[in-house]
């Protein structure tokens, strides 16, 4: 089976992260998005991703050639030389996506996050023998979505509005598909949207099907839901691999820390924290609902909450930082500086508070 990911996109909403590195290799607890969607293809038995992408496809395949060996699937890059939107690139890469099997192939948005239930998706799939399945998920707020309107019973969608204006449902696309290779033949090579122009169509022709997505789902592609996303994935982790988290009197609810990071005398950690390789937490440091990327030193007594620290900063002693503090690489910031929000673009020094949330270039 194939799988092609979309890996396109600027990834704006999420800088000053994306400055550093293409959105699909941002961290999220630990480990490159893209890669924990990779190992779950891998595991239903996915032989092939393709990456869709519209810059700086050499970043990403220098990086994954270490796992195409470690994880025995391969992975290819089909490279468009204008974006070609959420449709388009499958019309790009149809000859990847055709082997002559017939089989259905996924495909994903990079920037969602789930336990990935594909082997139940491909069982329903053949179940109902439409030409798509998409996995729907339940949200308060779902004009930032696509939203579908189905028949609960049978899961065939009615109809399928992008980002409507006004009220449709609460049943979203979450960005995760399977589709009969004659979708391709619905798709021209040009910049076009699979959610406002594929999907509407297949619709209306009662062959798109969807599935309600069992456990959590999250869009991690801003930082307020990739901090709710890590405390969805972490109590999905305590669930089903509680042995990952970390235990002791200095933490508090799911807390992951990487093997080679250090924690100092006296520390608070948790609940919701992710500390990376490499991670310097010194004594007494608070920390809560936040993620610490590689290479990290937190001198003592600083607290962070509800933040993220990209690679390779310091953040000083006494410091608080808080208010989705997003602090890009190689950031520095001052002892007994405080941090409500701001945005740091990176290699900077922070040498007095920000005391709104803003961007400091
Ligand atoms: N190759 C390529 N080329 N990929 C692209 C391009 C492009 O021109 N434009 C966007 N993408 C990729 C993005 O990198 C992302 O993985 C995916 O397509 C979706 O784009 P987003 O920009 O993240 O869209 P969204 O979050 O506003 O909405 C989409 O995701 C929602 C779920 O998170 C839609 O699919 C919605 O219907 C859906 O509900
Ligand atoms: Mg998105």
């Amino acid at each position: 089976m194939k799988a092609l990911i979309l890996v396109g996109g600027f990834g704006t909403r999420l800088r000053p992260l994306t400055l550093s590195v293409p959105k699909p290799l941002v961290e999220f607890a630990n480990k490159p998005m893209i890669l924990h969607q990779i190992e779950a293809l891998k595991a239903v038995g996915v032989t092939e991703v393709v990456l869709a992408i519209n810059y700086q496809p050499e970043v990403m395949l220098n990086f994954l050639k270490e796992f195409e060996a470690k994880l025995g699937i391969m992975i290819t890059c089909s490279q468009e030389t204008e974006p070609l939107g959420t449709a388009g690139p499958l019309a790009l890469a149809r000859d990847k996506l055709i082997d002559g099997s017939g089989e259905p192939f996924f495909v994903l948005n990079s920037d969602v996050i789930s336990e990935y239930p594909f082997k139940e998706m491909i069982e329903f799939h053949k179940a109902h023998g439409g030409e798509a399945s998409i996995m729907v998920t339940k949200v308060d707020e779902p004009s930032k979505y696509g939203v579908v309107v189905m028949e609960e019973s049978t899961g065939q969608v009615d109809k399928f509005v992008e980002k409507p204006k006004l009220f449709v449902g609460n049943k979203i696309n979450a960005g995760i598909y399977l589709l009969n290779p004659s979708v391709l033949d619905r798709i021209e090579l040009r910049p076009t949207s699979i959610e406002k122009e594929v999907f509407p169509k297949i619709a209306a022709e009662k062959k798109l099907y969807a599935m309600v997505l069992p456990g959590f789902w999250m869009d991690i592609g801003q930082p307020r839901d990739y901090i709710t996303g890590l405390r969805l994935y972490l109590d999905s982790l305590r669930k089903k691999a509680s042995t990952k988290l970390s235990t002791g009197p200095h933490i508090v609810g799911n807390v992951l820390v990487h093997e080679s990071a250090k924690i100092g005398e006296g520390c608070l950690i948790g609940p919701d924290v992710a500390i990376g390789p490499g991670c310097v937490v010194e004594a007494g440091v608070r920390l809560s609902r936040c993620t610490v990327m590689r290479g990290v030193r937190i001198k003592k007594h600083a607290c962070i909450s509800s933040s993220i620290i990209g690679w390779h900063s310091t953040v000083g002693q006494w410091a608080r930082v808080e208010n989705m503090t997003i602090l890009g690489e190689d950031v520095h910031v001052g002892d007994e500086i405080y941090s409500n929000g701001g945005v740091v673009l990176p290699h900077k020094e922070i040498k007095s508070s920000i005391l709104k949330p803003e961007i400091v270039m």
